[in-house]
């Protein structure tokens, strides 16, 4: 089994400082930055859009991925353009042509991702799976860093666990993520965190990273 992951999100950083977030995420050793795309629609917030993601992805070579929580109805084009790892959609935002969407994010070069937001239930999925790298498990409702992870979501982490058996689906668990919460996460069955607030006002980043990496998976 690999090794976890662990990204910042990046839209946890402060917007004065991006270039030096940047640098602090590559000194911790974690292994990828997370960029939180937010329309105002999908969600009650506006993040950032593709250029802040290619202005970045053009001075680090941390892999990107973009978790989208925003309206699907004029593409992502904009998205699929960009050097990025891993492009995740919102399970609520698919509609009919959920399936495309994501074959197409994988024929451009990017892995698949597929979110839940907490109210969606873990069964949602099943009809996806052939369609998709990674499934993230949000652990409080999209739209804001520096809220509290829900609790109640840590079943919910087991039971996509098994949904996804042998399949080599990465699963991804953001929000609220801290030091008090990360372990339990894991020992629940995901092997990707995202964290925001927590590891930009973490005393030692690079310590914790090593423990996540370190940490026994499921
Ligand atoms: C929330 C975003 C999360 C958030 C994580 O909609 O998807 O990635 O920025 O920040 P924390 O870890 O502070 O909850
Ligand atoms: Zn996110």
């Amino acid at each position: 089994m690999s090794p976890n992951r662990v990204s910042p999100s990046i839209f946890a950083a402060d917007f004065w400082a991006l270039g030096e977030a940047v640098r602090l995420c590559e000194e911790a050793g974690v292994d990828g930055i997370h960029y939180d795309v937010m329309d105002n629609h999908f969600v009650p917030n506006i993040s950032f859009g593709p250029k802040m993601i290619a202005d970045l992805c053009a001075r680090t070579s941390l892999p990107a991925d973009v978790h989208l929580m925003i309206d699907l109805h004029r593409g992502i084009e904009d998205y699929l353009s960009l050097p990025v790892e891993i492009i995740t959609l919102h399970l609520e935002s698919l509609g009919k042509e959920g399936h495309n969407l994501l074959k197409t994010i994988r024929q451009r070069g990017k892995k698949a991702g597929l979110s839940l937001k907490p109210a969606t239930p873990a069964v949602a999925v099943e009809p996806y799976l052939d369609d998709i790298d990674l499934i993230l498990v949000m652990t409080v409702e999209p739209g804001f860093s520096g809220q509290k992870f829900m609790p109640e979501m840590l079943s919910k982490i087991s039971e996509i666990r098994k949904i996804i058996a042998d399949r080599e689906i990465l699963l991804q668990v953001d929000g609220g993520v801290n030091r008090e919460t990360y372990q339990k996460v894991l020992k629940a069955g995901a092997n990707f965190l995202v964290i925001g607030s927590a590891f930009f006002a973490d005393s030692d980043p690079k310590n914790w990273a090593k423990q996540i990496h370190e940490e026994q998976t499921a």
